[in-house]
């Protein structure tokens, strides 16, 4: 299958994995606090620096020198390595699609050269990233007009899924850099409300669409599409003249996409060997390209590339993807720590956490191996999820700090704000520092009990201001949230989920799992109309069909 590796010998039989099992023992009770304790000059020891303005502090993880060995043999006890050259040379690694997954390509300088089946993907990434630069110079300069003559000054990024949440989330991120492109809007869901509550506020003679679907099939972006077509006319009179105009698609069904009347000039390609859930690098991010212009989404790509020399070049001890994906594993597989949470510092990443959502659950949320026996004796990808701080704070940190689980954490903290508001940042900062550490050291007993005294509390108080410590965190400090270090930043969390997938002999690249409900949601549809429930429905699902019916027709 090409995959480097014994893909049948289980991951529980390597010899790392009886190490690590044997380690993890001794830190059921014992953590980082007590690995600062024995090791002075941990924090600098266990931090990665691959570029000086970004430093990833992975100290207050659980792991000491001995754990990190370990999981850096078992990481190429898994073939790690192997894989990461079978990723950048093409190899057809998402096997059960029969496809390379060469988002890398995607960034990559002019001058590379990939080769798939005998002909180099670089020139063809350049070209279409070419006459999608022009594209949007255009709009944003005012040049490319819309049916009536005028500039375009909104625009509405029609898609889901990778089509949606990686251009959202940018977009967001980088609207400091925004000067004087049109703003950019996003409709993902079917449910009418997202396309009404969007359109309610534009007009249609003003609004270029932009239909984002690799496979302009998905039932969502379809049914928005069309929706949002008819409002273009309807805006026009009713006519059609220049309806073109107002239309983009970013796809790699060019007929389907010229058949819902997107002409050729404006439809932009995407490879079968792009997921969409890594697709934001192509033409995908059109949409970020249109709000900041094309010089910061190169700076992005840039940003992503340099990440990924990182990765394939550094060894995996000093590789900052590699070592969280094996830490990850750590918290996982041994410490019983199955989530994450994805605690961005900085709003302008609040949406990181629904982008590494679909990023690592989609890829990592498997239960067949590659070879396509079942996982046994190990669990694979984690529950991510999340929230920007402090927002967290006040909602769901109670139980990071005195639940039963431990729920391992990454803090992004960006040093520098992009706004004048310096107290706000510094309290930011100060949060950001105090809740890493208060996770970590937590307070004893004795402490606990001395502040209960202060506050002139009852000894029964003790217990509950007592925090265990020991929880899990990494720390992502960057100077400032650059468009390359966008880049930097989505570039180690791709290649942290393709680490782990590997070791855990799965495969990331695909994701049947979301199959099977949106054929039975095809099904149905007759049933909600009013027509016979589909002959698979269960009873519960006949149960609610009838009820659904009858509320229905009372409406
Ligand atoms: O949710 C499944 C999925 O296939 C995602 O992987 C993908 O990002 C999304 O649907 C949208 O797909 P498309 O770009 O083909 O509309």
């Amino acid at each position: 299958m090409g995959t480097g590796s014994d893909d049948t010998a289980l991951l529980t039989s390597c010899p790392s994995w009886a190490r690590l099992d044997a380690l993890a023992r001794g830190f059921r009770a014992r953590g980082a606090r007590e690995l600062f304790q024995s090791a002075p000059g941990r924090a600098a020891a266990m931090s990665c620096a691959p570029f000086e303005d970004l430093l990833i502090d992975f100290s207050k993880q659980p792991v000491s020198e001995e754990v990190l060995d370990a999981l850096v043999a078992l990481a190429t006890e898994r073939g790690v390595p192997a894989a990461i050259e079978q990723m950048f040379g093409g190899e057809a690694i998402n096997v059960t699609e029969g496809r390379a997954a060469l988002h890398v390509a995607l960034r990559m300088p002019a001058h590379a050269s990939i080769m798939l089946d005998g002909q180099d993907v670089i020139p063809e990434v350049h070209a279409v990233r070419e006459r999608m630069g022009e594209f949007v110079t255009r709009v944003r300069s005012g040049e490319e007009v819309a049916a009536d003559g005028g500039a375009f000054t909104d625009i509405v990024n029609i898609g889901i899924g990778g089509s949606d949440l990686g251009p959202r989330m940018v977009t967001e991120a980088l609207a400091p850099y925004a000067e004087g492109g049109p703003t950019v809007h996003f409709v993902s869901n079917v449910d009418g409300w997202d396309l009404t509550s969007t359109l309610a506020n534009l007009d249609p003679r003003r609004t270029l669409v932009v239909v984002v679907s690799k496979t302009f099939t998905t039932q969502e972006t379809m049914t928005n599409a069309r929706t949002a077509r008819r409002w273009l006319v309807d805006g026009h009179a009713g006519s059609e003249e220049g309806l073109e105009r107002h239309l983009v698609a970013v796809s790699s069904a060019r007929d389907a996409a010229a058949a819902f009347g997107v002409s050729p000039e404006r439809t932009f390609g995407i490879w079968e060997w792009v997921g969409g859930r890594y697709s934001l690098w192509s033409a995908v991010g059109i949409s970020i390209a249109l709000a900041v212009g094309m010089d910061h989404f190169e700076s992005l790509l840039e940003g992503a590339h340099e990440m990924d020399s990182h990765f394939r070049d550094t060894p995996l001890a000093r590789n900052v993807p590699a070592l969280a994906a094996m830490i990850g594993i750590w918290n996982a597989n041994f410490l019983g720590a199955p989530t994450l949470a994805i605690l961005p510092y900085d709003e302008r990443l609040r949406l990181l956490p629904a982008y590494l959502q679909q990023a690592d659950m989609e890829s990592n949320g498997k239960s067949s191996r590659l070879d396509g026996a079942r996982v046994e004796g190990y669990g694979t990808g984690p529950v991510v999820w999340g929230a920007a701080g402090t927002n967290g704070q006040h909602a769901f940190y109670q139980l990071m700090h005195q639940g039963t689980q431990r729920v391992p954490a990454d803090f992004l903290v960006a040093a520098t704000a992009e706004h004048e508001h310096d107290e706000h940042h510094e309290i930011l900062l100060a949060n950001a520092l105090a809740q890493s550490q208060a996770l970590m050291m937590g307070r004893d007993r004795e402490a606990a009990r001395a502040v209960v005294e202060g506050e002139g509390g009852g000894a029964s108080l003790v217990a509950h201001r007592t925090f265990d410590g020991n929880r899990p965190s990494t720390t992502m400090l960057y100077e400032r949230l650059t468009p390359r270090m966008m880049g930097r930043i989505l570039s180690v969390y791709e290649h942290k989920i393709f680490v782990q997938g590997r070791v855990w002999g799965i495969n990331s690249f695909d994701q049947w799992g979301v199959e099977l409900g949106k054929s039975l949601a095809k099904g149905l549809l007759p049933a909600v109309r009013g027509g016979d429930a589909p002959a698979d429905a269960d009873e519960s699902t006949r149960h609610l069909l009838g009820h659904l019916r009858r509320m229905r027709s009372k409406g």
